[in-house]
């Protein structure tokens, strides 16, 4: 279910729109749990058998798209996400516009009340098309989303449609994925101390203040090309008291100088550009990590990790979900891309979290001193999900 975020941004919704978004909340539960196990068992009790008595080839996500897809539970499961993603959008919209001028009010104060500064947008910035022309995840409007006076829109319907799509599974402020990345790496290299840290695609920064949160000492950087997130992202963040700077820049062109940046993080950002894009933001990471700095992203699994149904369960996004570029990076061989970027092949690392802000502290040291590996829960928004994080130090 929708948990109330810890911020004075958040819109309740009425009664009727709370019910709205448990359902759709539910409902996403449902299919990502229950009938996502269903079409598994269909794919190992039928699909399969028959793909072997035949002697069709079964060694990619392709191999098993193509088998499946003619089944009804296929059909059904595709669907009703397509459809529930929808409803995930509109149902957090309609609560947005039908509390705007009230939130309108909250944002402005929260600007008046306290430093400004923290913002920086480039309105001469040319927005990747990868952005402007794509209604990502079947977002209406996107990231890139401008809404007359109500210019932050955009950053509030990500903020309220994580929270109904992610039915509880990403952490009570929906930071989850942040908190985990930071606190791997502040308990693995306790003598790490990064001075500057950078979210590339930050969004609203939910997951930048998990960085600020880890490492209090630190100056900590969002960026990303969307103005309607940064400006709802600085405003999120004040209220939380969390000093986190966004600024409005291509993650493929940074304006950082060389060798100024002790970590370059992102999280879900990678997946949504080209490859030749992924190519040009890796390297910009690799010129502005000072030396022993880390690059760090989390990510959904690479496909030659996977067994080809897990691989096709995964892409599912790329072909149903507006997610063009999904399947081609994650099609990438991971150790190659950071290769040609410029980081050495002994410095590479790759490793799996499990989720730290659901368990206490202690249960957390513990089970990463075990190295996981890449299973079937991996990146995978279900029961039992681990989060994936590959980087390299410089
Ligand atoms: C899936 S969201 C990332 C989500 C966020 N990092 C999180 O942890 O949930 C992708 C973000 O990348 C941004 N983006 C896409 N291309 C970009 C680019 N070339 N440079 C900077 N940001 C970009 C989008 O505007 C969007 O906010």
């Amino acid at each position: 279910m929708p948990q109330p975020l810890k911020h004075s941004l958040y819109v309740k919704g009425t009664t009727e729109q709370q019910s709205k978004q448990d359902f759709v909340s539910g409902l996403r539960g449902f299919l990502l749990n229950d009938m996502a196990a269903n079409m598994k068992e269909c794919f190992e009790s039928e699909v399969q058998p028959q793909m072997i008595r035949d002697q069709k080839k079964l060694e990619t996500g392709e191999d098993v798209h193509d088998a499946i897809k003619s089944k009804n539970v296929f059909k059904f499961y595709s669907s009703m996400r397509y459809n529930a993603q929808e409803m995930v959008w509109r149902n957090a919209l309609r609560a947005i516009h039908e509390s705007k001028n009230e939130l309108d009010s909250r944002i402005n104060a929260i600007k008046n009340e306290q430093s400004a500064s923290k913002l920086h947008l480039d309105p001469s910035l040319a927005i990747p098309k990868n952005v402007s022309s794509v209604d990502v995840h079947l977002a209406p409007g996107s990231y890139y989303r401008e809404d007359g006076s109500a210019n932050w829109v955009g950053g509030a319907l990500y903020d309220h449609g994580l929270n109904i799509f992610s039915f509880g599974m990403m952490g009570s402020n929906l930071d989850d994925i942040g908190q985990s990345m930071a606190q791997y790496i502040r308990k693995k290299f306790p003598d790490f101390a990064p001075k500057t840290i950078l979210d590339l695609g930050c969004t609203i920064g939910h997951n930048t203040c998990a960085w600020k949160i880890t490492y209090p000492e630190a100056e900590v950087e969002g960026i990303d090309v969307a103005p309607a997130c940064l400006r709802y992202g600085n405003a999120r963040a004040l209220d939380q008291g969390v000093d986190v700077n966004f600024k409005q820049m291509d993650a493929s062109a940074l304006s950082f100088e060389n060798e100024s940046v002790d970590v370059v993080f992102s999280s879900m950002f990678l997946h949504e550009l080209s490859v030749k894009n992924i190519k040009r933001v890796l390297a910009e990471a690799y010129r502005v990590l000072r030396p022993g700095g880390l690059m760090l992203h989390m990510e959904l699994p690479p496909n030659d990790s996977l067994e080809p149904y897990d691989a096709f369960y995964l892409d599912w996004d790329a072909y149903y979900n507006n997610e063009p570029f999904y399947k081609a990076f994650r099609d990438q061989d991971f150790t190659q891309l950071r290769i040609d970027a410029g980081f050495q092949k002994d410095k590479l690392i790759d490793f799996i979290t499990p989720q730290y802000t659901y368990m206490d502290s202690e249960t957390y040291t513990k089970a990463i001193k075990v190295d996981a590996d890449i299973d079937e829960n991996t990146g995978r928004l279900a029961e039992g999900i681990q989060w994936f994080g590959f980087g390299a130090w410089k």
